[in-house]
Parts: C-alpha cells; structure tokens; sequence
C-alpha cells in the first residue's frame, strides 16, 4: 500500500502500479473509517485491479457553525484499516485540493434544494466541488458512493452527466451496526444513552416500508405515527418524506416506484441520516 500525499507522488504512484488495460476504482472519504467505507473497498476491489482511497476532510462542505473542526481525524488508525486492501491511499492538504486558496465553487446539479438541501446552506456545492475536483485529479475509471447519503449520490451522479467527467458511478448499499443503526463517522457523537435510542429511526424507517409491502397506502398516517414514535422518544424531526428514487421528487404515495423514504433527525447535538427503500406489492 503506497501512502502518498501531493497530488504528483499520487500521479507517480497510479503511472508505476498500472498496466496496459488495468482498471482504477476510487473511494472517496473523510476519513474515520468504519465498515461502511470498507464495503466500498471490497466492491472497488471486485471492479478493479488499482483501488484508490482519499482521505480528505474536506472544508467547503461544512456550513459554519458544522462540525468541521471536531470532524474525527484519525489517520493511523486509518491506514491501519486499508493496509493489505488497497493499491494507494491519498490524503492530500487543502493546498492540494484548493491551490492558493482558490476555490472554484462548481454548483450542484440535481435536486439539491430539499431534504438535506434546505438546511445545509452550501454544503452539496461544498461536495460538488471537492468531488468534481478528485475525480479529475485521480482520473478513476469508477467510483464508488454509499447510499448512506442517497441524495449525495444523486448529485453525484447529475455531477458527472452535467461535466461529461468520464467515470461511472457505483453504487453501495448501507452497512449498519447489529441494532440497526446506519454506521456513521459522527456516530461516535453520540451520548450512551442517545446511542441506545439511535436505532429507532432504521425501526421506524422498516415499518413503514414493511407495512407498505403489506398493503398499506394512507402515507399520511404511516409518517404520523413514526413522527409520534420518534418525538415521544425525544427525537427533533427534521424531515421525514417520501420522494421518488431517481429525481428525489416529492411523491404522494407509497405506490409511486421507484420510491425512497428519507430521514434526518436530532439526538442531542448529532443530526442522524438514514433512507430506505419502498417495495409495493403492485
Ligand atoms: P464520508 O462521510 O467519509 O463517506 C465516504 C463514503 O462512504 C460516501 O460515499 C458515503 O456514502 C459512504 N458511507 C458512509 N457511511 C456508510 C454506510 N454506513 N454504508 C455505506 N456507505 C457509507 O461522503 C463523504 O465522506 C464526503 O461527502 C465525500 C464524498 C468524501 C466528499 O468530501
């Protein structure tokens, strides 16, 4: 595994390990690695004989008053994690990312408006930008995305239809904890007791998927009663919609396929992501 850090030792890294015909596949993170990002790695390793991991906390995602300065940063135990699975890890310094401090704000396309959109002022052109950036830097022939942050994988992919970037995107399913729980990097926020409540927003997200597979159609009661359950259980709602897989637009029933259902709420001070799909029995 080569570690490297500029954006010349990883062009020398990628021109000494690749052969005629061989393939690079590219998993982006912010570090803090957990199950989750190392599914990506496995299905990177399937696609492709060169696996690139970046590990970049990237600043122009964060809105002021995020995270980004208590963002775990945790590179040993990083490369501890990859080493053996991956070809070269990057962990480039903002200076490589953003040269001379410019940064060239590339617009999300997509729906980027709702859902995480509406409250995380600037945050999926924060996203656009540094992706749109490592990918033309890195030149992969995939690239791999959790859909953990479904609606960044939607922008992502508008991202690369709107730019022509020559890449495909693929896409990983979620990985979560035994109880249910999405796995997250900001999970270790989270309260002892705030993290034996968490897994209630994967159960209420099953239920109303389950009890759309058996039949059940008045979406307005279904989301009523997850909202009851998660504001009883001292959960601050943030959204809980319905929205079509592909456009992320609102949709009225559960009937609607391909359907989504999305999901933000507060526990204390972490903000908790999840999605999950629909299946009608139409
Ligand atoms: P990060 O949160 O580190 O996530 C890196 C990748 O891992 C993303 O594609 C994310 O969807 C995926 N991932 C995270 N948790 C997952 C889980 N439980 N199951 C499956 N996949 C999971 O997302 C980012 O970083 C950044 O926005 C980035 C794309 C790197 C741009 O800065």
């Amino acid at each position: 595994m080569r570690v490297v850090r500029t954006i010349s030792e990883l062009e020398d890294a990628i021109k000494a390990l690749r052969r005629e015909g061989q393939k690079v596949a590219f998993v982006p993170t912010m570090g803090a690695l957990h199950a989750g990002h190392l599914s990506l790695v496995e299905i990177a390793r399937e696609l492709a004989e060169i696996v690139v991991v970046s590990i970049f906390v990237n600043p122009t995602q964060f809105a002021p008053g995020e995270d980004f300065e208590r963002y775990p940063r945790q590179e040993e135990a990083d490369l501890a994690k990859l080493e053996g699975h991956v070809e070269i890890v990057w962990l480039p310094g903002v200076e490589d990312i953003y040269p001379d401090g410019a940064v060239r704000t590339v617009t999300a396309p997509g729906n980027v408006q709702v859902l995480c959109g509406a409250s995380r002022e600037g945050h999926f052109d924060g996203v656009a930008t540094v992706v749109k950036r490592l990918l033309e830097v890195v030149q992969p022939d995939m690239a791999i995305f959790g859909e953990k942050d479904y609606q960044q994988l939607h922008m992502i992919r508008e991202l690369v239809k709107t730019h022509a970037l020559p890449v495909k995107i693929v896409h990983a399913p979620i990985v979560r904890e035994e109880d249910g729980l999405a796995m997250s990097s900001r999970n270790r926020y989270l309260s002892d007791d705030a993290r034996k409540k968490a897994p209630l927003v994967f159960t209420v997200l099953r239920q109303i998927a389950q009890a759309v597979y058996q039949g059940e159609t008045r979406l307005g009661t279904l989301l009523d009663d997850a909202r009851n359950r998660l504001d009883k259980a001292g959960f601050v709602l943030e959204y809980l919609e319905l929205r079509d897989a592909e456009t992320l637009a609102s949709v009225s029933s559960p009937l609607h396929a391909p359907a989504r259902i999305f999901i933000a709420v507060y526990l204390g001070n972490t903000r908790l992501i999840d999605n999950i799909e629909i299946w009608n029995t139409i």
